[in-house]
């Protein structure tokens, strides 16, 4: 809890704090009073206590360490002072350093992040995105070493702001494009998210950038995603399948269960597991987007992928029989997952899996990213079509944008063109438990589930996702994400299909 509390703390900073483009940090050479390597268990604050009598001093080994990773890249680059590696080597200032460090960084609260950063000739990128999940952190930070690679005069500073599905990402991004303030880039949707940035007066275009490099080999439902009032706002880098079973293959094993594929074989499956005390659904919701999200594969499998896009177009009615189908199907789905799911993030809700203490999770299948940071492999667990939900995919498509008052617009440009690249999407999407949002990748190297998502690609039934940002206004979106909150904790039919007409109604679409 303490180590959340750490990295909240440098959020609230990223997102409040001006970064200069020029960093404060020493160019003279750097003196570490010790070299550390991290063992398993350590945190910085821990280490803080012990090599400098301080807890609150982990931010000067941070920012140490960084200065020293400028001249010896051996030492590590640390981006979030959450997360540490066994091996990563630290630079341990002096007590004398330390407190220099501290003053220039100010209070935690309002301090200077570029204080936590070393000096480089090139100047910075600011990267602004919400993946600090131990998957999603691996996966960036695989670009990152590629953008090193090639622009080793540019300091990266990976902005990272926790909380899935970009629950405080967005809002921290809007004011600072609105404050004149913003990322160099910014991570957003695929869709119609982009409205909530007012592009055309805040972004730049990227679609020269895009057709430069992954033009040609852009899947054409993607491609029509990413227009909006006649440009591309976004430079996508990936696809992932919303639509996900996760499942335990030891727990099904054990007890002579086959994963479900239908809703009727999940509650029958559910029911087995329950009786022998397993949890058969783990399921998070405090960031909430777990709630919309599982919901739209239980109209899924209740009205079908062409139903779910007719509810969206207006085609077929949210006040149709089949939606209170839905929400009594969701309704008794809830009753086989975990009672503190109001706690738990996403990645928690996973771990459940990857520890054998539930059978199964429905998330996108950033969740691979979380088993593949586990060392888990297909004998351990498999990713399969939530029920009822075989041959659609739905659709979420990661991206990132440019502001038009980019500080390092050169470094930002850079940037998005790498990521079009075959070689950068491999290295992110490997690790990302996504596809890429080019046709040409090669899957020998991806495992087993994403091999499986890259085929199901080609010949499902794609449908752009509401929850993550493709498939709605954000307006509507929002509105949809409240009224499945609200419906997770008090169950009121009636109340919850009244509320998604008028959601629909006042977002334009006749009911
Ligand atoms: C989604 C995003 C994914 C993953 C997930 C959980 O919105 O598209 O890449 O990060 O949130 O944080």
């Amino acid at each position: 809890m303490k180590k959340k509390l750490v990295f909240v703390l440098l959020i609230a900073v990223m997102a409040l704090a001006l970064v200069p483009t020029a960093s404060a940090a020493p160019n003279a050479a750097v003196n570490c009073d010790q070299t550390y390597t991290v063992t398993a268990g350590d945190t910085l604050s821990t280490l803080a206590d012990k090599f400098l009598g301080n807890l609150k001093a982990y931010w000067a080994i941070m920012a140490q360490t960084n200065y020293k990773n400028v001249e010896d890249p051996s030492y590590t680059l640390i981006n979030n002072p959450d997360v540490l590696e066994v091996g990563d080597k630290l630079c341990i200032p002096s007590k004398a350093d330390a407190d220099a460090i501290l003053a220039k960084f100010g209070d935690p609260a309002k301090g200077n992040v570029s204080v936590l950063f070393g000096a480089k000739t090139g100047g910075q990128l600011v990267a602004g995105n919400w993946w600090t999940s131990g998957g999603e952190l691996a996966a960036i930070n695989a670009v990152y070493d590629l953008y090193r690679a090639k622009y080793p005069n540019v300091q990266i500073i990976n902005a990272g702001v926790a909380g899935g599905g970009g629950v405080n990402f967005k809002g921290a991004t809007l004011t600072k494009l609105q404050g004149g303030d913003p990322y160099d880039v910014f991570q957003l949707h695929a869709g119609l998210e982009v409205v909530q940035y007012d592009p055309e007066k805040y972004l730049s275009p990227v679609e020269d950038i895009i057709n430069e490099g992954e033009g040609d080999v852009m899947p054409a439902d993607l491609k029509a995603l990413l227009t909006y009032k006649g440009h591309m706002w976004t430079v996508p880098m990936n696809i992932h399948h919303g639509n996900v079973n996760w499942i335990n293959k030891k727990i099904f094993a054990d007890n002579g269960l086959t994963p479900p594929t239908t809703m009727d074989e999940f509650f029958q499956v559910a029911d087995a597991l329950k009786a022998k005390g397993i949890l058969p659904l783990a399921m998070g919701g405090s960031e909430g987007f777990e709630q919309s999200q599982t919901f739209e594969m239980v109209l899924i499998a209740t009205v079908g992928p062409d139903g779910l896009k007719g509810l969206w177009n207006g085609s077929m009615k949210w006040s149709d029989p089949k939606v209170t189908d839905a929400l009594n199907t969701y309704k008794k789905v809830l009753t086989y997952t975990n009672e503190d799911r109001a706690a738990l993030s996403w990645d928690q809700a996973t771990k459940l899996v990857i520890d054998g203490k539930a059978a199964m999770n429905w998330m996108g299948d950033w969740a691979d990213g979380e088993f593949i940071k586990a060392g888990k492999t297909s004998a351990d667990y498999d990713g399969i079509p939530a029920p009822g939900n075989k041959g659609a995919f739905l659709l979420v498509s990661d991206g990132f944008a440019l502001p038009q008052q980019a500080k390092n617009k050169d470094n930002a440009v850079n940037f998005l063109k790498l990521i079009t690249t075959k070689e950068a999407q491999e290295a992110f999407n490997i690790k990302k438990g996504s596809i890429c949002s080019r046709t040409d990748c090669d899957y020998s190297k991806f495992d087993d589930y994403l091999k499986s998502s890259a085929a199901e690609f080609k010949t499902d039934n794609i449908v752009p996702c509401a929850t993550h940002g493709s498939a709605i206004v954000p307006s509507w979106a929002t509105a949809f994400g409240d009224i499945l909150k609200k419906f997770t904790a008090d169950g009121d039919v009636e109340a919850a299909q009244k509320a998604l007409v008028q959601a629909a109604i006042d977002n334009g679409v006749p009911q």
